[in-house]
């Protein structure tokens, strides 16, 4: 009778430990925080090893998933990782950026001014460990296309597909699948490879698309408002594209979609980096 109990919870405390997660899984937020803090300039680069946690060793990868991970000790936060429109292909903040009770600025865009702003007020009395968490992690989800999707399907959740022969909903599969698809296919399973192949491509084919990518005017504080319009428009012309209820998803749209995934990851990375950059060089 006790071990059965111990067993119950132990079983609990897994399903506990290991929430289900909705937003780029795990590999994803490691890959955008891996690229970001490859790219820091000094300033930058210390004010992110003096603010991490000393377990995380000063690897911003390792703990870019922490705001996943803490959805159910601060339910409160839940809504800053994603916005959903109205059933459109295109974004407004004073339209689609509130939470389910209407509360303003409750979203993915408005979380990442509010961590900017903290970050960058050196008065403030928030915890800027977690605010460089939260900020790290909500710039990878903002360029998740279906983190800007449709409210009426919850970017995505509610639509069931078979990705080659397993069941999964639509937005699973550009969390996670098409990133671990990937992996095993083209990297021997071998995130570093991965991070690798995404960094070269920086440095080369998308070399002369960095500086619009990193340019932004600061006066909002971040551009957070132009990376959730993109995504909306990804979600529109790739993700929710022929992948209706019911459709199986194979090769034909993992090797179109692949190159939408890794260039947002870039993106996601390159930006994260500038920002963080701009503000304390
Ligand atoms: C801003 O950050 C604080 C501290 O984490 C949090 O309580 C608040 O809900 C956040 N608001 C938004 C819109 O991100
Ligand atoms: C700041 O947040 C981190 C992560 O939640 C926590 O471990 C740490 O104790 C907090 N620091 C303070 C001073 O509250
Ligand atoms: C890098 O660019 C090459 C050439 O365009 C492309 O074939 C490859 O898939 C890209 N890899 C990544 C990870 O973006
Ligand atoms: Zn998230």
């Amino acid at each position: 009778m006790e071990y059965c109990k111990l067993q119950i919870v132990a079983i609990v405390s897994l399903v506990l430990l290991f929430p289900v997660i909705d937003a780029w899984g795990h590999d994803g937020h490691y890959i955008v925080c891996s690229i970001a803090q490859s790219r820091l300039n000094k300033g930058a680069a210390e004010i992110v090893e003096e603010l991490l946690p000393k377990s995380a060793q000063n690897d911003l990868g390792s703990v870019c998933i922490w705001a996943d991970q803490i959805k159910f000790h601060y339910p409160w936060s839940r809504p800053l990782h994603f916005v959903n429109t109205p059933d459109v292909c295109n974004y407004k903040f004073s339209r689609d950026c509130k939470d389910e009770n209407g509360r303003e600025g409750r979203c993915v865009a408005g979380a990442i001014q509010n961590y900017t702003s903290q970050l960058i007020d050196s008065s403030s009395k928030d915890n800027l460990t977690e605010a460089l968490l939260f900020f790290s992690h909500f710039l990878g989800d903002i360029h998740q296309p279906l983190h800007c999707g449709f409210a009426s399907d919850k970017g995505g959740n509610t639509i069931e597909v078979h990705w080659y022969t397993r069941k999964q909903n639509l937005h699973h599969i550009w969390d996670d699948n098409i990133i671990e698809t990937a992996q095993e296919r083209f990297y021997s399973s071998n995130l570093a490879d991965q991070i690798d192949a995404i960094q070269k491509n920086i440095t080369t084919g998308w070399a002369d698309q960095v500086k619009s990518w990193e340019s932004c005017s600061y006066t909002d504080t971040t551009c957070a408002d132009v990376y959730a319009s993109e995504s909306i428009e990804a979600a529109c012309d790739w993700a929710y594209k022929d992948a209706t209820e019911g459709s199986v998803l194979e090769d034909e749209y993992f090797l179109s979609r692949l190159p939408v995934v890794n260039k947002r990851l870039a993106q996601a990375g390159v930006r994260l980096a500038a920002i963080l950059n701009h503000y304390f060089k």
